[in-house]
């Protein structure tokens, strides 16, 4: 691994930077304490910041020594709604939040850059350093640039990292094209009649009407969309029912659709839609879908996912990778790619525990690499 000397130097503030923010994890735009020591450290630094964009995200910005283009590199801030198991020192302080997807790590990362650049000042063009709150299904990348991000601060590239603990210390991958899929969630809510549970004839049972309807959306993806694209649909909750005698009134299916082509998306949509209304009639109750769009299909630039690996591979080397596989996971920097060309990568991070799992722990001995892959962004890319 080739890192420069100087962000080697200073790894050791890193690992601080990153575990201070682990001990005290805050949720999607709540991230007051995080954004506050962001902002302070770059302006430590000497860059130009600008905080409260998108509620609680910061956007710190640095010119280079010569003229040049503007590059966007942004780091997500916000833990997950997880209590942490693992006793480490510098566990999670706050009970039920945890940075379980190592987004404390995305954060120091990009302050290492920040850190290190303005040491350095050795590019053409202004860096800007995205800080960006809420990416777990909150919408933190939509709500920066709803205020204004890109109309602020316009950039002609965007970069993005994620840690990837199932895949080798160093190992780096890129999927240029669509890379991650793009996800909506979806609330159905059933309203029966409520009744005594011995006299079902009373009522209309709404768990009976969810069981089925949970079978019947399973044949959309299945039946429905055509076996060579891809889409997922998994619904992920059923509440309903508070006791052993009550047939309850009203039952709450939830999920989530996955896709990479809208017109897939909306076919199924419309099929949910269809599957609703169905059950409505069939069962003389109301079923009320609520459909939202989360997150858009991740696509990366074919030309600056090539700039990226090519920039990976002078840190590591034939570690660095492109990927043939796409996946179903999600990501707000989708967002961001719609607005700006750019790329988005893995940074493999070893330890293999999973990412949202409570013992999930990041080793700190990929900050710097990740620093150094945003460093070496600016420095190749801000003077083509
Ligand atoms: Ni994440």
């Amino acid at each position: 691994m080739t890192i420069p000397h100087r962000l080697t130097e200073f790894a050791d503030d890193l690992t601080a930077i990153r575990r201070d923010l682990h001990a005290h994890p805050e949720l999607g735009f709540q991230e007051v304490r995080t954004s506050g020591i962001v902002a302070g450290l770059l302006e430590s630094w000497g860059l130009e910041v600008t905080r409260g964009l998108g509620k609680t995200g910061v956007v710190g910005v640095l010119k280079g020594t010569r003229p040049g283009r503007t590059i966007g590199l942004r780091a997500d801030m916000d833990a997950l709604p997880i209590d942490e198991r693992t006793n480490l020192p510098y566990a999670s302080k706050t009970p039920g939040v945890m940075h379980a997807c190592g987004h404390d790590a995305h954060t120091a990362m990009l302050l290492g850059a920040a850190r290190y650049l303005s040491e350095t000042r050795d590019f053409a063009g202004t860096a800007v350093f995205i800080f960006q709150p809420a990416e777990e299904g909150l919408g933190g990348a939509r709500a920066m640039i709803a205020d204004g991000l890109f109309d602020r601060f316009p950039c002609d590239e965007i970069y993005g990292m994620h840690n990837a603990p199932h895949h080798p210390m160093g190992e780096i991958g890129i999927k240029p094209g669509p890379a991650m899929a793009g996800a909506n969630f979806f609330d159905i809510t059933i309203t029966g009649k409520g009744a005594h549970a011995a006299s079902p004839d009373m009522g209309i049972d709404s768990i009976v009407i969810a069981a089925s309807l949970v079978q019947q959306l399973q044949s959309i993806v299945s039946r429905n969309v055509k076996a060579s694209d891809q889409a997922v649909l998994s619904v992920t909750q059923i509440h309903a029912g508070a006791a052993y005698n009550v047939l309850p009134e009203v039952a709450t299916l939830a999920g989530t659709v996955r896709y990479f082509d809208r017109a897939t998306a909306e076919a199924i949509i419309a099929r949910m839609q269809a599957l609703c209304d169905g059950a409505a009639k069939a069962y003389g109750v109301e079923v009320v879908l609520d459909m939202r769009n989360v997150f858009d299909v991740l696509e990366n630039d074919a030309t600056l996912s090539q700039a990226m690996l090519d920039a990976a591979r002078a840190l590591v080397g034939e570690a660095a990778q492109e990927r043939a596989e796409r996946v179903m996971g999600s990501e707000d920097f989708a967002d961001m790619l719609r607005a700006v060309p750019g790329a988005y990568c893995t940074v493999g991070t070893g330890g293999g525990i999973p990412l949202h799992n409570p013992g999930f722990v990041f080793d700190d001995a990929a900050l710097p690499l990740g620093a150094a892959l945003y460093v070496r962004m600016v420095e190749t890319r801000g003077g083509v």
